[in-house]
């Protein structure tokens, strides 16, 4: 069987998108990049993609007259590339319940929070206002509300004594890179899939039980 065939969208730094670069390095992984879109030329995501030699295209929001008209030049080109999966790679638009339903089920989002908690904007600096033990970052199918939709990854980390937003946010960032190619492959592999709004995994090695914070 051939690899899955996935889109990226990003608006920035890339760094996810490097995550998962590096993984579909591996001929061994069950996924390949097909097209890399940014709405932001300058964005360090293209940069990346084009390092490495992948498809890349610029699809700037402020050429178009509406939000729909902009998700169809997207659409078109992610179909054109022949993608199966769309994976939001820190891509900073909302998009409409058009294109949401459009990929439903074969778009993913990765946000840096357990969801449900602390959805939106500036999740460190939340989280460590709430005073959590525990933060992460959740891979999920997309809903058109925001930080919504069917959980398919998790990774927690713990919030520890001197944090502060930039520190957490690194920690947060290094569990992303490890869950998001994760996700894909339980995709690409068949293994998960949507039903019921929830995701069932079939054979799941789940996480060790009792992770406390602090330990003692
Ligand atoms: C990540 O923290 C991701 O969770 C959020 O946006 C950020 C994107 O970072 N959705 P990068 O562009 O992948 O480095």
């Amino acid at each position: 069987m051939g690899r899955l065939r996935l889109g990226i969208l990003a608006s920035g730094r890339g760094s996810n998108l490097q995550a998962l670069i590096d993984a579909c390095a591996d001929p061994a992984f069950p996924a390949e990049i097909a097209l890399v879109l940014s709405n932001r030329p300058g964005a360090q995501a293209i940069a990346r993609a084009q390092a490495v030699g992948l498809g890349t295209g610029i699809v700037p929001h402020e050429a178009f007259a509406d939000r729909e008209s902009h998700e169809r030049a997207i659409d078109a080109a992610l179909a054109g590339a022949g993608v199966e999966l769309t994976c939001l790679a820190g891509y900073m638009r909302l998009l409409t319940p058009w294109f949401v339903e459009r990929w439903r089920d074969r778009l993913l989002n990765i946000h840096p929070s357990l969801l449900p908690a602390f959805k939106g904007l500036d999740t460190h600096a939340r989280a460590l206002a709430a005073g959590v033990r525990f933060h992460g970052c959740t891979v999920h199918f997309v809903r058109p509300e925001m930080d919504e939709g069917p959980i398919l990854a998790q990774a927690a980390v713990p919030v520890v004594p001197g944090d502060d937003a930039e520190r957490l946010a690194a920690r947060v960032l290094a569990a992303e890179h490890r869950i998001y190619p994760l996700a894909v492959r339980l995709i690409a592999e068949g293994r998960a899939r949507v039903a019921g709004e929830r995701v069932a995994i079939e054979a799941p090695a789940p996480a060790p039980e009792g992770l406390l914070n602090p330990a003692a």
